[in-house]
């Protein structure tokens, strides 16, 4: 897979060792000399695993200006070694000192400093020079280099090591300026044969994580050794990122992540918590929306700490968002709404809100969220902020499928590949916070990393690319680290797929879509107390009594019947059947004439089966109907039902509505065991034999408007 990276460089330095001869290393000595004008993430990564191993770091010309010009895209990288040379004027005439330059941005240190000294000695020459399989940046030069019998062919200025005083000869020879290229200059020297010091280290194109009980080792599967130095640069940036997850010490198997308390926040010292901005995206028509700012408003975070910016692209969601901002527009400390009707594109949106934090120096955090992201952690936002990262996510994914909102590598052309651990960071088997190449959806981004390193203000803009992408590219590209964390569950993202908006309530109909949400916003609080605790009742023989539906399901169905409008009128003649005629007729509209029949079907397989397999033990229900229906009852149209049997194996009637509240009388009555139930109650649903012993009939509901649900289920 590595090898897809193809000619830019991933090297080792030192890998493999051929000679062995014995030196007394206890004389030696190992300075390592880095250039680095700023701290970048990946500048902290090298120093931490550098005071890992206890080298000893000498970092050159931090807080200077760039002048090396802008080495990621072209060449450069002079001002390096004229600092270089600066430096080792003073360590020349140390010959027992040995130097090791690297560049520290991305770069890993796998093992210690006496390994290093350890496997410099036993190559036994003055000066080694990193290797790589690409001429740079002068073709010209490529018939120049020796040729090699195994590893990479061509010098690598990313990595040398060698005697302080012959590493100051090759330096002093500098007197170019700063951004000419470091490598051309290291290059000229070596293909000189008068001048050519070294051969060149093989280099590593296939690597393999090694998990040892203590720290972790890259083990280099063509020479099969364990490399002490890890270097990425270019497209292998993101593939050390991946590394750098691991080794030397920051997750292993036994003891799980070493690093993620460190240098984390403690909420509980601060005075008060801090500010963060809160940008919401609406982009498409998106289920469950209602239940999205439900779970925002529970979020265990001061309303007064945060401000909302929303961006809403559809027409359709205006209406949710009225009534959410009418009920908390006074309870956040700020509260802002773009609209349709301004017409911005995606990425112009996400810029304005990422633009409202960045301007605003009291905004401590940015919290970018979009409406498909179900938080069902109330402690998300304080968890996100103790991590303490510029950027940082909490892994949310599909309900049962590895979709997520990370990506745990990039293909060459820059999109989605999958990376060895991907499945077991969304499966939680590897636990911690994960330096990633793409998010999206959902993270955290601290004020000061939008006023600084991303002060640039267009981020979600980058040709053709999707807003998200464009963001993380950019990110990447500014060398800060964007993590993931599965240390927790965070909660989950929905499907947006096929939701079709031309019903009345549109997310009765997510059943197969989002089974998660549909159960969670439809199914009774207490229906798994039915197996769990035989939460449910026997009013008559044989007659059960369970809750099903919530309040909002029985409302919802009420409305889309109503929405529909055209009832039966309870009339013996009805086309909708076969045979067109119906003994016992009710006013009602089946489910099939609202499009709900293969929802509801799937409803009663899901969950009412299930009881039915309790109650009538032995009895495995085929959990299909014909006959689904909303019945209404009205003093005015129909009243009661004269007593009749059903043409099911069993039947379930569901009250959509409260006794006393929306109506009087009503009920059921059995007339073998001389028993009535008089008072429904709204969402619990009775389930009895439809025929021969369960002769019933419908008691008269003498006030207001009485509706239930009924399905005459195995006909
Ligand atoms: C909205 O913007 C797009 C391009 O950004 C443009 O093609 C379209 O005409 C605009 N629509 C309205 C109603 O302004
Ligand atoms: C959406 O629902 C309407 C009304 O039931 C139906 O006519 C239409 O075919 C549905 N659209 C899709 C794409 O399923
Ligand atoms: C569920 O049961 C508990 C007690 O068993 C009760 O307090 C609660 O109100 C019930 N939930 C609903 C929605 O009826
Ligand atoms: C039916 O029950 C009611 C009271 O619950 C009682 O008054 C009546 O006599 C019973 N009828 C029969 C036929 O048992
Ligand atoms: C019927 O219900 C309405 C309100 O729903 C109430 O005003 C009225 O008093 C009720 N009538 C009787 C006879 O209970």
């Amino acid at each position: 897979q590595f090898n897809d990276y193809g000619t830019n460089c991933f090297l080792l330095l030192m890998c493999c060792c051929v000679h062995l001869t014995v030196e007394l290393l206890n004389k030696k000595k190992l300075l390592v000399l880095t250039v680095a004008t700023e701290e970048t993430d990946g500048f902290d990564r090298f120093m931490q695993s550098a005071k890992y191993f206890n080298y000893n770091v000498k970092v050159l010309g931090m807080g200077d200006a760039w002048k090396g010009g802008d080495v990621g895209r072209s060449i450069g990288g002079g001002q390096k070694v004229r600092l270089l040379k600066q430096a080792m004027e003073e360590l020349a005439d140390q010959e027992d000192l040995v130097i090791l330059t690297v560049d520290s941005y991305d770069l890993i240190f796998a093992g210690g400093p006496e390994e290093i000294l350890k496997k410099f000695q036993q190559a036994n020459h003055k000066v080694i020079f990193a290797a790589e399989g690409l001429v740079w940046p002068d073709k010209r030069l490529a018939d120049k280099y020796p040729s090699v019998r195994s590893g990479k062919r061509y010098l690598n200025s990313g990595g040398i090591i060698g005697y302080a005083p012959y590493m100051n000869r090759i330096v002093s020879q500098w007197d170019l300026h700063d951004n000419d290229d470091d490598q051309l200059f290291y290059s000229k020297i070596y293909v000189d044969p008068l001048q050519r010091v070294t051969f060149l280290g093989p280099i590593l194109y296939e690597v393999l994580l090694k998990f040892g009980t203590d720290r972790v080792r890259v083990r280099n599967t063509a020479y099969d050794s364990l490399p002490v130095v890890v270097h990425g640069n270019g497209n292998t940036k993101m593939y050390l990122n991946y590394l750098g997850n691991y080794v030397p010490n920051a997750w292993n198997y036994e003891h799980g992540c070493s690093h993620c308390d460190e240098d984390n926040v403690d909420l509980s010292e601060l005075r008060e918590l801090p500010n963060v901005l809160i940008g919401i995206f609406i982009e498409q028509p998106t289920p469950f929306l209602p239940e999205f700012f439900h779970r925002l408003l529970t979020m265990d975070y001061p309303r007064d700490k945060l401000r909302l910016f929303i961006h809403n692209n559809e027409v359709y969601h205006e209406k949710h968002i009225q009534s959410f901002w009418e009920a908390n527009r006074n309870t956040f400390s700020s509260f802002k709404v773009v609209g349709p009707e301004e017409n911005l594109s995606q990425g112009e949106a996400r810029n304005m809100g990422m633009d409202l934090c960045r301007q605003d120096a009291t905004c401590d955090y940015y919290f970018s969220i979009d409406a498909d992201v179900m938080l069902t952690n109330r402690q998300t936002l304080k968890l996100l902020i103790e991590q303490n990262r510029k950027i940082i996510g909490p892994l949310v994914t599909r309900h049962g499928k590895l979709w997520s909102n990370f990506w745990g590598a990039l293909s060459l052309d820059g999109y989605y590949a999958r990376s060895e651990d991907y499945v077991d960071i969304v499966q939680r088997k590897r636990v911690g916070v994960w330096n990633i190449p793409f998010m999206a959806h959902v993270y955290l981004i601290q004020g000061a990393t939008l006023r600084n390193e991303l002060k640039e203000r267009n981020h979600f803009v980058l040709e053709k690319l999707d807003p998200d992408m464009a963001f993380c590219r950019n990110v990447r590209e500014l060398g800060v680290f964007m993590y993931i964390t599965n240390r927790h569950e965070f909660g989950r993202l929905i499907s947006t797929a096929n939701y079709n908006i031309s019903h009345y309530n549109n997310d009765l109909w997510q059943i197969f879509e989002n089974p998660v949400d549909w159960k969670e916003k439809y199914i009774h609080q207490n229906y798994t107390q039915i197996f769990t605790h035989n939460y449910m009742e026997e009013p008559c023989p044989d007659v059960f009594w369970f809750p099903v539906l919530t309040e909002k399901a029985c409302d919802e169905l009420v409305e889309e019947m109503e929405h529909y409008g055209s009832w039966s009128g309870g009339k013996h003649e009805d086309k909708r059947i076969s045979g067109g005629y119906e003994t016992v007729p009710t006013d009602d509209i089946h489910m099939k004439q609202i499009g709900y029949e293969k929802e509801w079907l799937h409803f009663l397989r899901e969950f009412i089966s299930p009881v039915t397999l309790k109650v009538f033990s032995g009895y495995y229900t085929k959990g299909y109907a014909v006959m689904n229906f909303v019945v209404k009852y009205t003093p005015e149209r129909q009243a009661y039902l004269r007593p009749h049997h059903d043409s099911s194996t069993f039947t379930i009637n569901i009250a959509l509505n409260h006794k006393n509240t929306d109506f009087q009388g009503g009920g059921c009555r059995f007339h073998r065991y001389n028993c009535s139930i008089e008072s429904p109650r709204k969402g619990w649903s009775f389930m009895h034999p439809g025929r021969l012993t369960h002769l019933h009939e419908g008691l008269p509901t003498t006030n207001g408007t009485r509706y239930i649900a009924v399905s005459f289920v195995d006909p």
